[in-house]
Parts: structure tokens; C-alpha cells; sequence
């Protein structure tokens, strides 16, 4: 059975037609590097993934079940912008809302839920910051705090939308090593603009562009140097 299966799918927001009759699998384990222009459908499909978002036509399966049946093991880093930084609540907070189906009756926390939550702070490198409030911290830290919220439950499936975008290379580096030692454990799908970062990191890269193409991490470069994302009306879209 294979992780997540696209069948068929086209998706569009009113007017905008975004996935055009899309269809593609994720095998249990992989390690995939999505990539695509602006606008190109990569967050779209993660959406779909989680069941947010409903496709038009055609199927979405996530563990041979539909995309909300298993939200739970699915993990997910949402894209910097689309969340409230001001909000005010604490680093540790954030983290716990990652595993609210262990919150107890009136709203009880389980200590092992907590120590949990402070040894993934841990290992994103965010010790200390526990009790900070979330919005005063700096993009890179707030995009490993919400690394560590999306493990929390400890998912089968890890859905990262541009985690390293405000992120310093050092820390770039520390985030991908730490990904790694759940390769082959937990099947990983990543968007990413930055071409090395793929090409070095990830088995295998989709490329989104409304419709889909799978290849190989090595293909990317040649594909990149003919103008993978050919512009539209000279308008860059990279
Ligand atoms: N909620 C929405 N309502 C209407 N249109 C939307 C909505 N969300 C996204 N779109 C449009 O759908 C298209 C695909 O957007 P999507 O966010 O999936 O792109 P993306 O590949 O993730 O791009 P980026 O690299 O900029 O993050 C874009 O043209 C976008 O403007
Ligand atoms: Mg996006």
C-alpha cells in the first residue's frame, strides 16, 4: 500500500484552475522534494493531503484511507505566512497544540505529553525557549518550534511547506540533518526553493507547475539550466 495517491486530480479556487488532472504516488518511506514556480500548486496539494481542500474531480488517499480519516498521523509545517506570529502564547504551547488528541478531560495535559514536547524543543536546537512568547521569537526559530508542534504526533507522514525559507544556512543544515534520521521511518515530503538543498537532501523530486513531474534529484540541475519554470510573458516566476 502506498503512502499517498493522487489520482486524477484537478483542483481550482473559483476561477483559478491550480491541478490539471493530477496523478502521482508516495511510497511508505520516501523522502520527496517538492518544488515549482509561485502559484504552481505546491501548498494546494498539501492542503489536499490533509484534507482541507477537496479535489474537483478525481481521488486523494493518504494510508489507502481519505485525507481527514488520518489527519492524526500526518504531520504538517505550514508555510511562514500563513500563521498569526502575534498570537500570544507560549513556544511550549505551540508545540502542545501538536497533540491536542492527548489532551485530557478539562483540558489536562499528561506530564509525558509535556516532557514530549520539551525533548523535540530540544532537538530542534530551542531549548530554553520554552516559555518565550512564540511571536517574539525570530523566523527560524519559529519555523523549528513549528517542526517540533508537527511531530508531535509522532506522524507517519511529514508535510513541510518551505521549513528553511527565513532560515540561516547553519540552521538549515541542522534542520535537514536532523529530517534525516527519519528517512525510511517516516515518509517525508518537503517544498523547497532552494535547488542544492534538494538535490542534496531528498530521493526524489515532484515538481509542481499545475501539472506533475516525478524525477530524479540529479535531473534537476539539467532541468533548471533549460528553464524548468518557463515564464509566462517574461514574467519571472522563480
Ligand atoms: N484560498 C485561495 N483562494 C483563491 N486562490 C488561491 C487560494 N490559495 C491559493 N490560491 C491561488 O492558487 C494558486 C496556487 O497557489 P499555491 O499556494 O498552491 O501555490 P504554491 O505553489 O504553494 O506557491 P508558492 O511557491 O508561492 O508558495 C495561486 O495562483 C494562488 O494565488
Ligand atoms: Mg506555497
Amino acid at each position: 500500500m502506498a503512502d499517498i495517491i493522487f489520482k486524477n486530480v484537478s483542483f481550482s479556487y473559483d476561477a483559478t484552475r491550480v491541478l490539471e488532472n493530477v496523478s502521482f504516488v508516495v511510497e511508505a518511506g520516501e523522502y520527496i522534494g517538492i518544488i515549482g514556480p509561485n502559484g504552481g500548486g505546491k501548498t494546494t496539494a498539501l492542503k489536499l493531503m490533509l484534507g482541507f481542500l477537496k479535489p474537483q474531480s478525481g481521488s486523494v488517499h493518504l494510508l489507502d484511507q481519505a485525507p481527514k480519516k488520518v489527519r492524526t498521523k500526518v504531520g504538517y509545517v505550514p508555510q511562514a505566512n500563513s500563521y498569526d506570529a502575534q498570537f500570544p502564547i507560549s513556544v511550549l504551547e505551540v508545540v502542545l497544540t501538536g497533540s491536542l488528541s492527548k489532551v485530557g478531560f478539562w483540558g489536562m495535559i499528561p506530564s509525558s505529553v509535556k516532557r514530549r514536547a520539551r525533548e523535540l524543543l530540544e532537538e530542534v536546537g530551542l531549548k530554553g525557549l520554552e516559555e518565550r512568547v512564540f511571536g517574539s521569537l525570530s523566523g527560524g526559530q519559529a519555523q523549528k518550534v513549528l517542526i517540533a508542534r508537527a511531530l508531535m504526533c509522532d506522524p507517519q507522514i511529514l508535510l513541510l511547506d518551505e521549513p528553511t525559507a527565513n532560515i540561516d544556512p547553519q540552521s538549515e543544515a541542522a534542520i535537514f540533518a536532523y529530517l534525516k534520521t527519519f528517512k525510511g521511518k517516516k515518509t517525508i515530503l518537503i517544498v523547497m526553493h532552494n535547488f542544492d538543498a534538494i538535490v542534496k537532501n531528498s530521493e526524489r523530486v515532484l515538481c509542481f507547475q499545475h501539472e506533475v513531474s516525478s524525477m530524479k534529484p540529479s535531473e534537476v540541475c539539467d532541468h533548471f539550466a533549460i528553464g524548468i519554470y518557463h515564464p509566462i510573458g517574461g514574467e519571472s516566476h522563480e
